[in-house]
């Protein structure tokens, strides 16, 4: 990798290709998703030693829900696991991690996990890791709107008050940078409701590989591609 390159302060992936990894293998669905997992453990400690502020990841859609019940359920569990083992390995690393998308949906022990997580993250300085989990950016700004409009029906607010910033500070992101830079690998070129308010102005980079095969090398590479980009804002 260049030294010295310009660094963005925050990087989101679509975690996207654990299921066609797996196949490629002869391997059930779920055995992607484990190393899919693994990689994103590689993916945090590398992240945060690059100097990259904040790192978000899409690991479950709104959509998502639609897959086959023991599919869903291997994930939730996976989550489950993931959020153990973070709450020990992450200690030392100094990482905040913050929840995107409505958790209320989750069974009740994965959301007591989630609570102890933010806790945890409180008195924590260092990288910020965003989970999008049951994440929809639709949902994410329909829930926005909703707020603004209590707002305005209780007279706080009238609506030619509201402001792009009070809508930003009303997503799952608010008080946090937009992405500069938005990677999805496994070869799809689409967004899939990932971040649609927030990616305005995010270079976007695709890539062919699976996201469990996903390496040190592949990110420092997009980030080598990202500090070529000339981002005008739409400026000149
Ligand atoms: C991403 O991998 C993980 C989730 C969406 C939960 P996929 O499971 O979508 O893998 P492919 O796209 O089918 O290969
Ligand atoms: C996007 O991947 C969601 C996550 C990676 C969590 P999908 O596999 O669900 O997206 P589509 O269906 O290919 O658009
Ligand atoms: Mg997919």
């Amino acid at each position: 990798m260049e030294e010295n390159l310009n660094i963005p302060d925050h990087v989101a992936l679509i975690l996207d290709g654990n299921g066609r990894w797996a196949k490629k293998r002869g391997l059930p669905r779920q055995m992607g998703h484990k190393k899919g997992c693994e990689t994103l453990e590689q993916t945090v400690e590398d992240a945060a030693r690059l100097g990259i502020r904040y790192l978000t990841v899409y690991g479950f859609s709104t959509e998502n829900w639609k897959r086959p019940e023991e599919e869903v359920g291997a994930l939730m569990g996976l989550f489950k696991q993931y959020l153990k083992d973070a709450l020990e390995d992450l200690l030392n690393d100094d990482i905040k991690i913050r929840f995107l998308g409505d958790t209320s949906m989750f069974s009740a022990d994965l959301q007591e996990l989630i609570a102890e997580t933010i806790e945890t993250g409180k008195t924590r300085t260092g990288m910020v890791l965003n989970l999008a989990m049951n994440y929809g950016s639709r949902a994410e700004i329909t829930r926005a709107a909703q707020n603004l409009a209590e707002q305005v029906k209780n007279g706080a607010l009238q609506p030619s008050e509201i402001t792009e910033q009070m809508l930003s500070d009303h997503m799952y992101t608010y008080g946090e940078p937009d992405p500069d830079l938005i990677i999805r690998p496994s070869g799809e070129y689409r967004l899939s409701n990932f971040l649609l308010w927030q990616s305005a102005y995010s270079e976007l980079i695709f890539m062919d590989v699976l996201w469990p095969d996903f390496t040190t090398e592949d990110l420092e590479h997009c980030l080598d591609e990202y500090a070529m980009r000339n981002r005008r804002f739409g400026g000149v």
